[in-house]
């Protein structure tokens, strides 16, 4: 046998182990996810107990801050890239931890807070919240941001939660990590309460709750993960619509 052949046949072995111990590894955490179609959840007892494995993570993580800096460098090239994130808008970050993303919208000259089950202590940009029920008006939001709708309890729950606290035509930047079955996907981690396949079904859910998508951008770092930028239905009336163009300077799409 060649030399190459040698090469490519260990390769193979490699990748038909590796698939059968995350074959292994589903069959033995089966008991502690439901199936519905695409989508896994975590098998909790009750919503108290979801909220406490949530908030025992962040005593957990060692290297907070290089965490926090590899997030920002990444978001910042390519948040870049939304050229609807304008200056002067408000930013709401969903389980936003220590809050870089809130620093990168801060960069951009936006006013940006975060809210998470367990901001620490001492957090100038992030509150305590629970993003199943946010503590802000309806319709009172330019944009908001989250990397976290795999630590969800119910995740039709936090897109009708964003639909209601951002303006008509507002942002919804959500990035989404890879699911088991995509290419470059993973399985989940300990802290992950809900699960899929591929992310194409996070975004469909997003879709079905209203939200038209208008960008969309794969990333790598710090996980592999899918970036969709939807903009909020318009329920007003068509002559409101055109006055927030004139006065926030970003045209809602589909108006
Ligand atoms: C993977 S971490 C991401 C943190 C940060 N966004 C980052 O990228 O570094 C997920 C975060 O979501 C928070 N979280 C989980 N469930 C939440 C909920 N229901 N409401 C608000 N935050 C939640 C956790 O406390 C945790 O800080």
């Amino acid at each position: 046998m060649h030399r190459s052949e040698a090469q490519g046949s260990s390769k193979g072995a490699i990748f038909s182990l590796g698939k059968r111990l995350r074959k292994l590894k589903r069959f033995l955490t089966a008991e502690i996810w439901v199936t519905d179609g695409d989508t896994r959840r975590r098998r909790y007892q009750s919503y108290p107990e979801y909220l406490a494995h949530q908030k025992s993570k962040l005593s957990q993580i060692r290297n907070l801050d290089r965490k926090r800096r590899i997030l920002m460098d990444a978001l910042r090239k390519r948040l870049s890239a939304v050229t609807w994130i304008k200056s002067g808008m408000s930013v709401l970050c969903l389980g936003a931890r220590q809050g870089g993303e809130c620093e990168v919208f801060i960069e951009m000259g936006t006013f940006a807070v975060g809210i998470d089950l367990n901001p620490g202590v001492e957090n100038r940009h992030v509150m305590a919240g629970d993003f199943h029920q946010l503590q802000f008006a309806d319709a009172s939001i330019d944009c908001v941001f989250t990397n976290c709708l795999e630590h969800a309890f119910e995740v039709s729950t936090v897109i009708d939660e964003v639909r209601r606290v951002l303006k008509p035509g507002g942002l919804f930047i959500a990035e989404i990590v890879l699911g088991s079955r995509d290419e470059r996907g993973r399985d989940p981690g300990e802290h992950d309460s809900v699960w899929w396949d591929h992310s194409e079904s996070v975004i469909d859910k997003i879709k079905q709750g209203g939200f038209n998508e208008i960008q969309r951008q794969e990333f790598g770092k710090p996980w592999a993960g899918i970036q969709v930028v939807c903009s909020s239905p318009i329920t007003m009336k068509a002559s409101s619509a055109r006055d927030l163009i004139a006065v926030d300077g970003f045209a809602p799409l589909g108006a």
